[in-house]
């Protein structure tokens, strides 16, 4: 029998075929299948011992033991994961290129004062690492470092010193002997990630894995390894901004519906606790086409700039274009506009922006959506003491929005004079909040309220 075998893996979802393939019958996409070569284990005379000490039990016969998370203070970080790091959990950090995962899990291991924490990179060199480090301004002599791509090694490392948290910098560039495939491909990734998984289980040492996100599926992408993983961890914004988010996507240990917001300094990143503030723009006040959206951000309230510009398509088909914000829910509201409203805005560009670089999909967003759009498009400014909180319907109808009294009160604290919300939120004390709530049905409502 041969000891190796070639199979053919879709380097973009991980799929396995035994023959090469032009299009992956999973994914669909093309031209992803790469030959790799893996070695059968040898198991072949070895009889199967059964284990039968390991035996059912009931919920109650389990013992758990309260176990500490370990908290970071970095306070954005240790929220998102539902409080702290987990003792044996598997931590998959995951991003584009150039986000700040990497400074993140260097400040994340130099905070973690008073712990041992191992700090591999296959990255970065150890000078390179100091470099960072310095930049940071901050020192931790517990936290130890190394540069290192081989998975045996690595393992044999942490086997050896035991720290309480291990960081792997990244998942792409470590490398198992028994694969033969380069490292970053699909089996690697994932075989790499298994054999971690099983060292955090056995010995409780807390993991955060970093892992990049490539669209093109040359290096593959972490979603195969969000199976394995038992956080996963998605560091995203703009590049060219300033502000990160950092979500949960899957916890094991908490709910997914945390968020935390940094910026990216000359210093490292710093925990923004004050979102609202930094999100409104203190000079577009009496410019046209902004409004403020009263949005929920998993469960904090966040009061976001809406820009829109609206102007004469010069060409037969008009342009509608937005960053941050979902373009086929744009197309949908434009339509309410045309057809339930009777705005004219066919023959119209659109152009629509989230200020900061953040990415919103909370429904709430479509009122200040729709009155940045309007206001570009009849030049007259929103006044910037108002923002608005509720979700359009097909028919032009505002619909019931969740949390109201969080995106009232967050509205009230910033010092805003008049929050917009659907007619139908009801059951919140309006008394207690220093601020005039206005309560709408349809879109035309709300289009007279504020333009008159
Ligand atoms: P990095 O953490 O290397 O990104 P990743 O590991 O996700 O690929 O950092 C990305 C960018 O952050 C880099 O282009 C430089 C910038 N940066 C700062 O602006 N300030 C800092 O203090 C540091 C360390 C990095
Ligand atoms: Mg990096």
């Amino acid at each position: 029998m041969p000891a190796t075998k070639a199979v053919y893996t879709c380097q973009n979802c991980g799929t396995q075929s035994p023959k090469w393939m032009g299009k992956c019958t999973s994914c669909g996409e093309w031209n992803t299948y790469v030959e790799e070569v893996i070695e059968k284990k040898r198991t072949s005379g070895k009889a199967v011992v059964l284990n039968l000490k390991n035996e059912p039990v009931t919920l109650e016969k389990i013992q758990t033991s309260k176990t500490q998370r370990i908290v970071s203070g970095i306070n954005e970080f240790d929220r998102v994961l539902g409080g702290g790091i987990v003792p044996g959990s598997l931590i998959l950090l995951g991003g584009d290129p150039g986000i700040g995962k990497s400074t993140l899990a260097l400040q994340l291991a130099l905070k973690l004062n008073g712990l041992k924490i191992l700090y591999t990179s296959g990255e970065e060199s150890l000078q390179q690492i100091k470099l960072r480090a310095e930049r940071l301004k901050i020192s931790n002599n517990n936290c130890l470092f190394l540069s290192e791509t081989s998975l045996e090694n690595l393992v044999a490392h942490a086997e050896q010193s035991m720290p309480d948290v291990l960081i792997i910098d990244s998942i792409q560039t470590i490398s198992t002997e028994i694969i033969e495939s380069s490292p970053g491909s699909v089996s690697q990734v994932r075989e790499c990630t298994s054999a971690i998984l099983k060292f955090a289980k056995k010995s409780g040492v807390a993991v955060i894995l970093i892992g990049h996100i490539n669209k093109e599926g040359s290096i593959a992408g972490p979603k195969v390894l969000e199976h394995i993983v038992d956080t996963v961890l998605q560091f995203e914004g703009d590049t060219n901004y300033m502000y990160r988010i950092l979500r949960s996507n899957k916890n094991r240990f908490g709910s997914t519906n945390e968020l935390g917001i940094f910026e990216m300094s000359s210093d490292g990143l710093l925990e923004i606790t004050n979102a609202s503030e930094h999100l409104i723009s203190k000079i577009s006040s009496d410019v046209s086409g902004t409004a403020i959206a009263a949005t929920i951000e998993g469960i904090r309230p966040i009061l976001i700039e809406i820009q829109a510009l609206v102007s004469s398509a010069a060409y037969g088909t008009p342009q509608r274009s937005s960053t941050g914000f979902d373009l086929r829910r744009l197309n949908m509201l434009l339509a309410v506009l045309e057809k339930r409203a009777g705005f004219k805005l066919i023959q119209k560009d659109v152009f629509l922006n989230i200020a900061g670089g953040l990415r919103i999909s909370d429904p709430a967003t479509d009122l200040a959506v729709i009155c940045s759009i309007l206001s570009s498009n009849i030049d007259i400014p929103v006044d910037h003491k108002v923002c608005f909180a509720g979700e359009v319907g097909l028919t032009g109808e505002i619909r019931v929005i969740n949390r109201i009294e969080q995106r009232i009160a967050e509205a009230a604290k910033l010092g805003f004079r008049k929050i917009i919300i659907p007619k139908l939120n009801k059951g919140f004390n309006a008394s207690r909040f220093n601020i005039e709530i206005v309560q709408t049905g349809r879109v035309e409502e709300v289009f007279k309220h504020i333009f008159g």
